[in-house]
């Protein structure tokens, strides 16, 4: 197996990115917070298929939490992941440490003005403002061609998307789709936090996701029908607290009534104590 290069600071990174770029490689970035699975892996590959340099960013970024959320308890197991990224020819990962990018004067950040106003923007107000300003940076000292992100996260792929076109950033970015367990489970670093007992529970929002897709299939064009039934789905379990269901224009992200053309289903339901969320592109 070739040997992955670990870099932990910002200037060695960009020197080992100049350099890539003076031998005229083009550079793939893809950016994790570890505790990687085999949604991480599909975007590594996809990374490699454009680009001649791939590298791999973990960092579990702090002012993406909010108060009272993960960040402490968020999963880690570097050995794993770098044993996961030398499989998948990972050139470089980029692991530094929250002061090295975040060093006491700090006091730049991205907000974005619509985008973040839905969905998971609403129950968590600091995420979006973490997110934008992490990747920027990212941008900054990777200075990657492409990079690839999940349609999981399918808000954070708009945000991001918006602020490379607001910026002029010339990075491009393409979002790759959703992975899931053999069961259905869209696959994140937090299904670690699920008992087997919870699964049940878990599995109800793919569920609600497929009923949705049959409903529409079916004729049903009322977001307000389909929406009702997918609580009803995900209620069904003890343990579930949905935090939205929505329905919504997968452009702006803005709530859709009556379905015409393709629409955004987008969940967010805490399962015990842990925050799933799923979606799904549907289309009458
Ligand atoms: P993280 O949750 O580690 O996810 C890293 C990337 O993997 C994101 O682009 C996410 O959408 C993608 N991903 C996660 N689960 C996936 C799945 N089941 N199928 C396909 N892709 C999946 O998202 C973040 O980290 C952070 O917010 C980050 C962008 C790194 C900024 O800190």
């Amino acid at each position: 197996m070739q040997p992955v290069k670990i870099i932990n600071t910002v200037k060695e990174m960009q020197e080992h990115s100049d350099l890539m770029i003076r031998q005229g490689k083009s550079i793939a970035l893809i950016p994790t917070m570890g505790f990687l699975h085999e949604g991480h892996l599909s975007l590594m590959k996809e990374g490699s298929r454009h680009a001649d340099h791939l590298v791999v960013s973990i960092f579990v970024n702090p002012t993406q939490f909010g108060q009272g959320e993960d960040l402490e308890a968020y999963p880690k197991n570097f050995n794993r992941d770098m044993e996961l990224c030398k499989k998948k020819r990972v050139d470089v990962i980029f692991k530094p440490d929250a002061p090295e990018l975040y060093p006491e004067n700090f006091q730049t950040y991205i907000t974005l003005e619509k985008l973040p106003n839905h969905l998971c923007g609403l129950s968590r107000p600091v995420h979006f403002k973490g997110v934008a300003t992490i990747v920027a940076k990212l941008f900054n000292i990777v200075k990657p061609d492409i990079a690839v992100f999940g349609q999981k996260d399918f808000q954070q792929l708009a945000v991001i998307k918006q602020m490379v076109s607001d910026l002029h950033m010339t990075v491009k970015v393409i979002g790759a789709p959703i992975i899931r367990e053999a069961d259905g489970l869209a696959m994140s670093s937090r299904n670690t936090y699920l008992t087997p007992e919870k699964r049940p529970a878990a599995l109800s929002i793919f569920e609600s996701l497929n009923n949705a897709k049959q409903l529409i299939k079916d004729g049903v064009t009322d977001s307000n029908i389909i929406i009702k039934k997918a609580r009803d789905i995900v209620n069904f379990h003890g343990d579930t607290e949905i935090d939205y269901i929505s329905i919504c224009d997968p452009e702006t992200l803005g709530n859709v009534r009556n379905i015409k053309k393709s629409v955004l289903m987008a969940v967010a339901v805490k399962v015990g104590k842990t925050r799933l969320i799923d979606n799904m592109v549907l289309s009458p």
